[in-house]
């Protein structure tokens, strides 16, 4: 009836655990597999021998054993059951249950467990009606917790009332019923599962300031921090996305997961953005330079010399060149607005003027090296304002967000 159903047998430290090997013994007629764990007390009353001779199987006991470990994790030992039976299950072994404690093999498998728990409770009276186990029990039917027993019956140590383990025919019984319904308790639906929005699109990204030399030891630049562009490098990957970072001179390390191409110049910003095309999504935060120095000094500007003239040339726009391209043009092209004034006003004519899908503008002053940004998005059908939010917390948003835009673009 049992076959093919796999046990976890958690054996506690009581006098009733001599009962427990007539129900191993009945489990395994009705062809249920078994994984027997015993607690350091449960070792007192019988032996790990006999209970492996008679479950066909190994005797856990310790949690820390590096050989188990290795063959079959406790996370792996407590999942791969369809059901997990406590027996006896001693007042302490319900305690550290009720409270979540996890300090030794036992605690820990049924902490850690994603199966039903069918508890056979067996211990003296007075500590069953005890007002502390009382509320124990109270929690863990609460949490889901399936009990049988305990039996009124005489106790060991010469007392009369309810305590007994329940005989192993009624928890044979207990064990089959429990086992006819769903045992594996989910999750709720938004937990455990790593949220992929973007799996399968590759995103190119430009992140950080460029620096434009004057001579080899000066250089146009600004204070561009990264910040922004490297926390949504990091978010996509995350949401599963390819990758790739162009980012000009920052500090910051490498987000995990992402191919990054360090670059100084917006020409070599631009070559290395048109070189990771094509893509699914291209995203300028990067303060490019507007100007560069049309001829920059081969040797180092001596100041001996006369305050120097420049003649400066303007650089590429690089998310013009990307949203305007006639192969290649990525189906979402995003922009950022920095602006010190009428923000929502430039940013629609930034959006405009460069043709592409999306700006996220933001007011330089509360954005630049801060660990927050305040945003709105602007789209060639509105606009919509976030609140303020970390810069990765913009940035997890922001993948969410284009995720869905891209699928509403391949619904349509
Ligand atoms: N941008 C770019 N290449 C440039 C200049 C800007 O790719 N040479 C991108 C930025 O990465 C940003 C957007 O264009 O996504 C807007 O940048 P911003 O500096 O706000 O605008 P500018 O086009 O430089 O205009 P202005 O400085 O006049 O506001």
């Amino acid at each position: 009836m049992l076959d093919g159903k796999r046990i976890l047998l958690v054996i506690g430290g009581g006098i009733a655990a001599y009962k427990v090997l007539e129900l191993i013994r009945r489990l395994r007629e009705q062809g249920a597999r078994l994984d027997v764990v015993m607690t350091k007390a449960a070792k007192q009353f019988v032996t790990p021998l006999s209970v492996a001779s008679l479950s066909g199987g190994k005797v856990f006991d310790d949690l820390f054993s590096l050989t188990d470990e290795t063959e079959i994790g406790h996370i792996q030992l407590s999942r791969a059951a369809d059901l997990v039976v406590v027996a006896p299950a001693t007042a302490d072994l319900l305690a550290k249950m009720a409270q979540g404690l996890a300090d030794d093999l036992a605690s820990t498998l049924l902490l850690a467990t994603d199966k039903k728990i069918l508890v056979a409770p067996a211990m003296n009276l007075r500590m069953w009606l005890h007002p502390a186990t009382t509320r124990n029990v109270a929690a863990l039917r609460k949490d889901g917790v399936l009990f049988v027993g305990p039996e009124d019956g005489d106790m060991a140590c010469g007392e009369y009332g309810p305590g007994r383990m329940s005989e192993p025919a009624a928890i044979l019984s207990a064990i089959t019923t429990a086992l006819q319904g769903e045992t594996r308790i989910a999750l709720p639906p938004d937990i455990g599962r790593a949220e992929k929005p973007l799996a399968g699109r590759r995103l190119v990204i430009t992140s950080g300031p460029t620096h434009e030399p004057i001579d080899p030891v000066r250089y146009i630049g600004n204070r561009s921090s990264g910040k922004q562009g490297h926390a949504i490098a990091a978010a996509a990957a995350k949401a599963g996305a390819d990758v790739t970072l162009v980012s000009g001179p920052v500090a910051l390390p490498d987000p995990p997961g992402v191919s990054a191409v360090h670059v100084e110049t917006a020409a070599e910003m631009l070559a290395a953005v048109e070189a990771a095309l094509p893509a699914d999504i291209f995203i300028a935060t990067a303060a490019v330079a507007d100007w560069r120095v049309e001829t920059a000094a081969v040797q180092k500007i001596k100041k001996s010399s006369a305050p120097p003239q420049f003649a400066l040339a303007e650089n590429p726009d690089i998310l013009a060149a990307v949203a305007q391209r006639r192969s290649n043009r990525p189906r979402l092209v995003v922009g950022f607005a920095a602006e010190t004034e009428n923000i929502l006003a430039h940013a629609r004519e930034k959006l405009q003027h460069k043709g592409c899908d999306l700006i996220v503008a933001n007011d330089v002053g509360r954005a630049m090296g801060r660990e927050e940004n305040e945003v709105t998005l602007v789209t060639p059908s509105g606009s919509e304002s976030w609140p303020e939010m970390r810069k990765d917390e913009i940035a997890a948003k922001l993948v969410r967000y284009l995720a869905q835009m891209l699928k509403d673009r391949s619904d349509a």
